[in-house]
């Protein structure tokens, strides 16, 4: 089938290219010609395991390309895939939708007479009905569950896929765009606009629940002695709990899960819903940061000022070199702030962190960052942070005092090396 993809951001670029994968002629569109111009020349702007190799395969093999018109794309293609962000709005706490009504009202009016326009972006309940509308076409909404990290994976082999309907068309047009990934045997849902509209939020608030809830119960560890790492495990042991989405530590980030929660809490007192749990789960998650600062001020004797403070890790998560919304750097600014000398070493997000928060000092290496270091905080468990040489550190520290933010480093191993360990949710 012919397709296009408007918005080439993590979303866009991945399903562009997994649409061409799955052996569809795709045309990738976005207003930003620099974005267009890298991805023509089949390089990726982000790191994401996977996708740069599929793109430049498919660019080269004429499958996919790239434009900034959207008069070229609504001659082309037979259904349109609207993948433009939805930040949080700067005054508040609702959702920014001023880029998917603005991508909606373009492809609409350049689109073919029976074009379908398919949503993707994650939106407050409603829009999908308000754009339907507002363009006067044919309209349906296919939210995308995908990780940064894994995100040609979670395209190519979904857990699910949902489709937003109103017309047995739109169904039809959604299940031949995707046929090998039903044929592979992927649960389908099809149902109404505001269910597949809900369907995204409800599993990232889910998601969110699940991560504070388990920090929460390393605040309640911290105060009464207890390990959350073996109370997580014992827990997950329950089918219906599970092991995923229960490492305790400094918190959840990046450009979805805190942006989603607030906007549907936001959302749902619109229509009259207290999601007020919501709120708590957003409170605890921020409260994870205040509690490293804590421990960082103690292991500095009640103050960072002019401490040496090295940071390990700037990405969200590993395996990204996506900043937004990032606890470690958030924590990092912070202790500039309190007048500590921070130095941030992360393996993939340098330029990212360098574009955001320019003002914090950043290290080459990690060996770089550790040298004569008063303080070491360990806040994205990158695999070569957890691979660390305790003793081999220890050389290079000014002073050996760690703050494990992330719950993955041996605690007996850092303190026979000589270390003061602390971390959160554990009796160290
Ligand atoms: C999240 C969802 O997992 C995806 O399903 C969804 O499609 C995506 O948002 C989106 O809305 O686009 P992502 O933001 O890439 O994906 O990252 P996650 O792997 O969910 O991690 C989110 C944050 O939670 C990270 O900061 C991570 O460090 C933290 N986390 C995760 C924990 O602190 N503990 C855990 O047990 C799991």
């Amino acid at each position: 089938m012919r397709l296009t993809v408007i918005g080439t951001g993590y979303l866009g670029a991945t399903h562009a290219a997994c649409m061409a994968e799955l052996g569809h002629e795709v045309v990738g569109v976005d207003v930003d010609a620099g974005k267009v111009a890298a991805l023509r020349a089949g390089r990726v702007p982000f790191h994401e395991p996977g996708l740069a190799d599929m793109v430049a395969r498919h660019t080269a093999g004429g499958r996919l390309r790239f434009t900034t018109s959207y008069e070229e794309a609504g001659a082309f293609g037979q259904v349109h895939f609207v993948c433009v962000g939805t930040p949080q709005r700067k005054d508040g706490d609702a959702a920014d939708l001023t880029c998917v009504e603005a991508a909606f009202a373009d492809i609409a009016r350049h689109a073919r007479e029976g074009a379908l326009l398919v949503g993707k972006s994650t939106v407050p309940v409603g829009t999908a009905a308000r754009l339907a509308a507002a363009h006067g076409s044919e309209v349906a909404w296919n939210p995308e569950f995908l990780r940064e990290g894994f995100a040609v994976e979670d395209t190519l082999r979904p857990d699910r896929l949902v489709f937003g309907v109103r017309t047995r068309r739109a169904e039809r047009l959604l299940r031949r765009v995707h046929a090998p990934v039903l044929d592979a045997g992927t649960p389908l849902v099809v149902t109404d606009f505001a269910t597949a509209e809900l369907v995204k939020t409800a599993a990232n608030s889910f998601l969110a629940t699940k991560i504070s809830f388990i920090n929460a119960m390393a605040e309640v560890c911290e105060a009464a002695g207890g390990d959350v790492r073996r109370l997580a495990e014992a827990l997950g042991y329950d089918d219906r709990i599970g092991h995923t989405f229960l490492r305790a530590g400094v918190g959840f980030g990046g450009g979805c899960l805190p942006k989603d929660i607030r906007a549907f809490a936001h959302r749902a007192a619109e229509l009259g819903v207290d999601l007020g749990f919501l709120r708590a789960v957003d409170a605890i998650n921020m409260r994870r940061r205040d509690r490293v600062i804590t421990l960082a001020r103690e292991l500095c004797g009640g103050t960072v000022l002019g401490a040496r403070v090295a940071v390990l890790g700037a990405a969200f998560k590993p395996d990204s070199d996506d900043v937004r919304d990032s606890p470690a750097l958030n924590v990092a600014a912070r202790l500039g702030l309190d007048g500590a000398d921070v130095t941030v070493y992360d393996p993939e997000a340098m330029d990212n962190a360098r574009k955001a928060f320019p003002l914090l000092g950043y290290a080459l290496s990690l060996e770089e960052a550790l040298r004569g270091a008063d303080l070491v905080l360990h806040l994205t468990e990158w695999p070569q942070f957890r691979e660390v040489d305790p003793g081999w550190a220890r050389e290079l520290v000014y002073r050996p005092r760690i703050v494990d933010g992330r719950g993955v480093l041996d605690a007996d191993r850092w303190t026979a090396a000589g270390w003061r360990f602390r971390a959160l949710g554990r009796p160290v």
